[in-house]
């Protein structure tokens, strides 16, 4: 890319050519931006300081030549490589709250955050939670958006199988001095919670299925496979969350799970367990609430 770096010279021409360059080599969005422009804008942005929301009077601003070689640098390897922008910068967006990421966790894209937004209205209140669990925590985005902006006095537990994520999860909490409030450690999944209980359980589990898995973009394997492969059929976390939920929740509590693309075949699997299937004003599907009562009724390990 180095001969063009002479013919480009507003921070518009970057942003312009990176698009052109990501459009010819058909890259893959998906973890954080859903196309070309904005994903020129996030690494352009990122080089030069500025926020992704550039004003318009900087468009026609020049680029100095120690920007213009980082900002090619970073195309470069977004095209040749295929890795995410979010990993290239170290950085990535959850219910408008920025975390530290890096190739050990999943680029935060859960839908749940929109209902962190929306403070789980109107499935559970505010003062009803105390106690939180952030299962399959990653980054440590949901618990510390949930700790943030939903329930500002509750003790959340955010637990991974993966040290390696953990540390990342570590990094963000301490980042926003919530250290107090959330707690990451290792469980696989409910292992190390013998005898706790929560108010809510929210759960972002690997779901992808044996098949989905290998014929995924290449920008998927960047990605921790942890954090993705469930299996032939993409069930394997969610089967046992569900057979063990009923015992780590308050009487009243709830539990909100991620299963994305293997809605169907957990429906097929499970006819009569009575899913809440939860619906997005901004994009995604794929998340099911249950009750501590209907999780006990239908789920139990005597049941299924
Ligand atoms: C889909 S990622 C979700 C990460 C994060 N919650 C998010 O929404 O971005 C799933 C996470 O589950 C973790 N994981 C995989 N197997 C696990 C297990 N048996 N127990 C606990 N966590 C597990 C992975 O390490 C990964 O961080």
């Amino acid at each position: 890319m180095e001969p063009i770096i002479d013919e480009l010279h507003t921070l518009g021409d970057f942003i312009r050519w990176g698009a052109s360059q990501f459009e010819k080599a058909e890259l893959f969005f998906g973890h954080g931006t859903d196309n070309t422009i904005d994903e020129a804008i996030v690494l352009v942005s990122h080089v030069l300081h500025l926020p992704s929301e550039i004003p318009d009077i900087l468009w026609h601003s020049r680029v100095v030549k120690s920007e213009k070689q980082e900002i090619l640098k970073l195309f470069d390897r977004r095209i040749q490589e295929r890795i995410p922008a979010a990993y290239l910068i170290h950085e990535a967006w959850f219910a408008d709250i920025r975390f530290y990421v890096d190739q050990r966790v999943l680029i935060p894209r859960s839908p749940i955050a929109e209902l962190i937004g929306q403070q789980f209205e109107p499935f559970i209140k505010v003062k009803q939670v105390g106690r939180m669990l952030d299962l399959c925590t990653g980054s440590g985005c949901i618990a510390i958006a949930c700790a943030m902006l939903a329930f500002p006095h509750a003790r959340i537990d955010a637990v991974d199988l993966s040290n390696d994520a953990l540390e990342v999860a570590q990094k963000n909490i301490k980042h926003y001095g919530l250290e107090q409030r959330v707690h990451a450690f290792h469980s696989d999944l409910f292992s190390a919670l013998a005898g706790k209980k929560y108010d809510l359980i929210l759960c972002n589990p690997p779901y992808v299925d044996a098949q989905e898995l290998r014929n995924m973009p290449a920008e998927y394997r960047h990605e921790p496979k942890i954090g993705l492969e469930a299996g032939t059929d993409g069930l394997f976390f969610v089967r046992k969350i569900l057979r063990q939920a009923a015992e780590h929740l308050t009487d009243k509590g709830i539990l909100i799970a991620e299963v994305g693309v293997s809605q169907m075949s957990l429906i097929e699997e499970y006819p009569i367990v009575p899913f809440l299937w939860l619906d997005f004003q901004q994009g995604g599907n794929g998340v099911f609430l249950l009750t501590a009562e209907q999780l006990r009724n239908y789920c139990c390990e005597s049941i299924i």
